[in-house]
């Protein structure tokens, strides 16, 4: 299983914060929001990682993260979208990345509590997606349930949601992901649509969608990147992060340190 953060996107509910950074290096408390989707993946034991970049932030991602983990056994290659075509470009920027394989591709400013260790291990084929109740659907994909819990509907965004359950920023598809995103078409405002792939997967009756219970921010308004703050901040989900994401920032911030004071 490998993964895939998409970090890239123009983040203009977020300007002026995002003018001149991008929306996934802005805090979470006290770490950049992209440590938060990799921490989702490494704590599931998943160790190849490409991160999806936006050109003009490209540097920064490496910068932060180029040589990070190299020290543990954690590979973090790098792509870049050219523009924000929609999140399933994920796996077509990715297709030699992934090589045929499975993914589970989270997106970069997705905050999790739960841990996706079964979830991820557990996996065999098809797709598998992941349902929240939220008061706010309407700012989501949503999926709809029969009483007996079996998927109705999956629709994106829609103006009157038929659920309370939004559908979070973290998928798990098979090696077929890629020849399926190849083949969508860009929906009315011009993006591929995430929703298009759980659709084709629910269609061939192989898309298994699990209900998550922990706290879940998607930080792309002003409001939930606050929100997200103060719970990380309070449930100090930082340090709750793999030991490896924690131990290699400690050396980052050393070796930053070292390398100011030897600058002067
Ligand atoms: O947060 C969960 C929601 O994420 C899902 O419920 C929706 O079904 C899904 O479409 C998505 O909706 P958003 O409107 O929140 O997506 P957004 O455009 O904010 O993009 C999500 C992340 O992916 C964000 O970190 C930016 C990045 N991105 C986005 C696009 C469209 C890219 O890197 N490249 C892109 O082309």
């Amino acid at each position: 299983m490998k993964g895939i953060i998409l970090a890239g996107g123009t983040g203009t509910r977020l300007l002026p914060l995002t003018a001149v950074t991008s929306k996934q290096l802005l805090p979470v408390y006290d770490r950049p929001m992209v440590f938060y989707p990799l921490n989702t993946l490494i704590s599931a034991g998943i160790r190849d990682i490409l991160l999806v970049v936006s050109p003009a932030n490209s540097g920064d991602y490496l910068n932060l993260l180029g040589s990070m983990f190299r020290k543990y056994d954690v590979r973090i290659s790098f792509v870049v979208q050219k523009r924000p075509a929609g999140l399933p470009e994920a796996f077509i920027l990715g297709e030699d990345f992934l090589d045929g394989g499975p993914v589970t591709l989270v997106l970069g400013d997705n905050i999790f509590e739960d841990d996706f260790s079964l979830a991820i291990q557990s996996f065999q084929s098809g797709g598998r997606i992941f349902a929240k109740e939220v008061v706010d659907p309407e700012r989501f994909g949503v999926v709809e349930f029969d009483a007996d819990g079996k998927v109705l509907s999956l629709e994106e965004k829609p103006a009157h949601p038929k659920s309370r359950f939004a559908i979070p920023g973290a998928y798990i598809f098979d090696g077929n992901v890629s020849e399926i995103a190849k083949h969508l078409t860009p929906s009315e405002r011009g993006e591929l649509e995430i929703v298009d792939i759980h659709k084709q997967y629910f269609t061939e009756g192989v898309l298994d969608v699990r209900t998550i219970t922990g706290a879940w921010f998607d930080t792309g308004t002003h409001e939930a990147l606050l929100a997200a703050s103060v719970y990380a901040k309070e449930h100090r989900l930082a340090e709750k992060f793999h030991p490896i994401i924690n131990e290699a920032i400690q050396e980052f911030n050393a070796e930053f340190k070292k390398s100011v004071s030897l600058s002067k």
